[in-house]
């Protein structure tokens, strides 16, 4: 995932192409650069590292002009440094490109670019795309230079193959910006005697929150006066911008140490929001009549990461509440594996960005088997909403931090929801069940709202284990999700090793790891598996593993003696309390 932002309009572009780098950091930040047009040449600035590093080194070089692009990086091609940085430029170093996503067919393009004469400088996809479009500039017909590049990015997105967003800048058509969108997000910003081009929109939102998403195979044209739209045959489409409701303040820190902490103390408002605006009868939303959701015979869940950990909860959630036998599938799987055409199949794809290539890819093969598509997502006209027959939205406001925490606990509040309309469109749960469960659900975020208060009491317990180089989650049933999730937020924020089972697995091999010391950070709150899981506490201490208990009031009275440290929690009722359990371990 990278980030890319382009300005056009009457001011010096400079400060909002590095300041929009800087709301998009969290796309990637391992290094950055911009391209500006000063006085019809192309001046480039690139740095490894933070948008911070390319400051400094664009203070120094002080390009100044009124069109240009930028992109911060997380690299998928080629190491971390300089000549790899975008922006990429072609052989005359007239044209500049920007991207994000992936060109698969890259190696193919490079190789006969190459014999062609194109000489590459970097060792990424990207580069390919700045050159064939040199290239492709050759034989462009057009009356003028910008006719000509139009036809020439046209032909280039006919011969790239994969997930790509990009912009792109040539020094013989000052002023004017492109940008293309196939499978990788693409908003444009529409401002007033100013445009912009982004991944996403914190990047302009100071500047404009009228916003149009670009839909896959799209190209925009944009100018300092307006903005043009060309489907993918070129013919010009009409604008239809949202506005969007987020306000800077909601985009950025608000005042916390980063965003992943600040996302953390959202997530009591991300829940009540998310509920506020749920949709109450999903029947209408997939378009489904009673009959229709009684029949439906089985659900698959498709997702990535996080939303794959929130739908392996999501399967407890409707297997209990509507009795629909459910399976989830890493979305990068379930794109290769034999689907049976089963009818009555409902498939629901789970994703914060509704971006993510994977789980887009696999819920356009359940379309294309013939079931009925749910997303549960939070990006407002995203790719996948826009694939899926009905879309339930999560209301987190955007997700800044790379790790996921307020998205997957509202994704977990969505699919509670969802498997208690399913129970009850199935007839497996009565009326009065649904409405008492219901307001129970509704109670969730003041739960959670105590939730988050135990920072503190984290801070202190992780005092003593954070040196530790291998960590284990341990959950059962409705929290062995939470135990996966749990390992994967700790590795993905520490980079230490880290790995979650199910608490009756660990005496069958994996119990073999543990040695003196070992954080093992058990999940086990006061409920029906509650001495199941203190004899887990007690295997892994005979092994000298220093156990963590993430439970209740009742919970560490009763384990006082078979654990080293506990993390008191609320109790919200035994399928809820993965969500407060999550909170422990992000
Ligand atoms: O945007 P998505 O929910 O589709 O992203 C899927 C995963 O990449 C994501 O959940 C990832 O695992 C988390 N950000 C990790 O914290």
């Amino acid at each position: 995932m990278c980030g890319i932002i382009g300005y056009v309009g009457k001011k010096n572009s400079v400060p909002f192409i590095i300041d929009g780098l800087k709301k998009l950091e969290y796309r990637g930040y391992d290094s950055a650069g911009i391209s500006i047009l000063q006085e019809g040449k192309l001046v480039t600035v690139r740095a490894v590292g933070k948008v911070a590093e390319l400051e400094k080194a664009a203070l120094l070089a002080n390009p100044k002009g009124q069109c240009g692009i930028g992109h911060t990086r997380w690299a998928t091609h080629g190491k971390p440094c300089e000549e790899n940085s975008h922006p990429h430029t072609d052989c005359t170093g007239e044209i500049v490109v920007v991207h994000n996503g992936i060109i698969e067919n890259f190696l193919t393009l490079r190789e006969k670019l190459s014999s062609l004469g194109h000489r590459f400088k970097s060792e990424t996809d990207t580069e390919v795309i700045a050159h064939l479009i040199e290239e492709n500039l050759k034989t462009a017909c057009g009356a003028t230079p910008k006719e000509r590049l139009i036809n020439a990015v046209r032909k280039t997105n006919g011969e790239i193959s994969g997930a790509y967003a990009y912009g792109v800048l040539w020094a013989q058509v000052p002023g004017f910006l492109l940008g293309v969108k196939n499978q990788s997000p693409m908003v444009v910003g529409l401002g007033k005697d100013e445009n912009f081009l982004s991944s996403d929109v914190p990047a302009f939102l100071k500047h404009t929150n009228k916003v149009l998403f670009l839909e896959d195979g799209e190209m925009a044209e944009l100018t300092e006066t307006g903005v043009k739209l060309l489907d993918k045959n070129g013919a010009e489409k009409p604008l239809k911008p949202v506005k969007i409701n987020w306000d800077q303040k909601t985009a950025e820190k608000g005042g916390y140490e980063h965003f992943m902490l600040k996302e953390i103390y959202d997530q009591p408002q991300a829940i009540e929001d998310t509920l506020r605006t749920a949709q109450t009868d999903f029947g209408k939303l997939l378009n489904l009549n009673t009959r229709e959701l009684r029949a439906l015979q089985q659900v698959h869940i498709i997702a990535c990461g996080t939303a794959y950990h929130a739908g392996l909860v999501g399967k407890y959630y409707i297997e209990n509440f509507a009795g629909i036998p459910v399976t989830v599938d890493l979305a990068s799987e379930y794109k290769y594996r034999c689907v049976p055409r089963t009818a009555g199949t409902l498939a629901i794809a789970v994703s914060q960005s509704g971006e993510t290539a994977d789980t887009i890819g696999a819920i356009r093969k359940a379309k294309e088997l013939g079931f009925k598509t749910l997303a549960i997502c939070n990006v407002l006209a995203s790719t996948l909403t826009r694939v899926c027959d009905a879309t339930f939205y999560t209301h987190c406001g955007p997700e800044i931090s790379v790790a996921s925490t307020k998205a997957f606990t509202s994704q977990l509040t969505s699919l509670y929801a969802l498997a208690l309309f399913l129970g009850k469109a199935k007839g497996n749960i009565s009326e009065a069940s649904f409405n008492s469960l219901y307001k129970e659900l509704l109670t969730l975020s003041k739960f959670m709202a105590d939730a988050v208060k135990i920072e503190y009491d984290v801070r202190h317990i992780t005092k003593r284990v954070y040196k530790a180089p291998h960590f284990l989650f341990l959950g059962r049933n409705v929290n062995f999700p939470i135990a996966l999730e749990g390992a994967l937020k700790l590795k993905e924020v520490s980079y230490r090793s880290a790995e979650g089972f199910a608490a009756g697995e660990i005496k069958h091999g994996p119990i073999s790891i543990i040695e003196k010391g070992t954080p093992t950070i058990v999940l086990m709150p006061a409920d029906s598996l509650f001495e199941k899981m203190l004899s887990a506490c007690q295997e892994c201490r005979a092994r000298g593993a220093f156990v963590i208990a993430v439970t209740t009031q009742e919970g560490a009275r009763l384990a006082k003696d078979s654990v080293d440290k506990t993390i008191i929690l609320p109790y919200a009722g035994e399928l809820l309390q993965p969500v407060l359990n999550v909170v422990a371990l992000q």
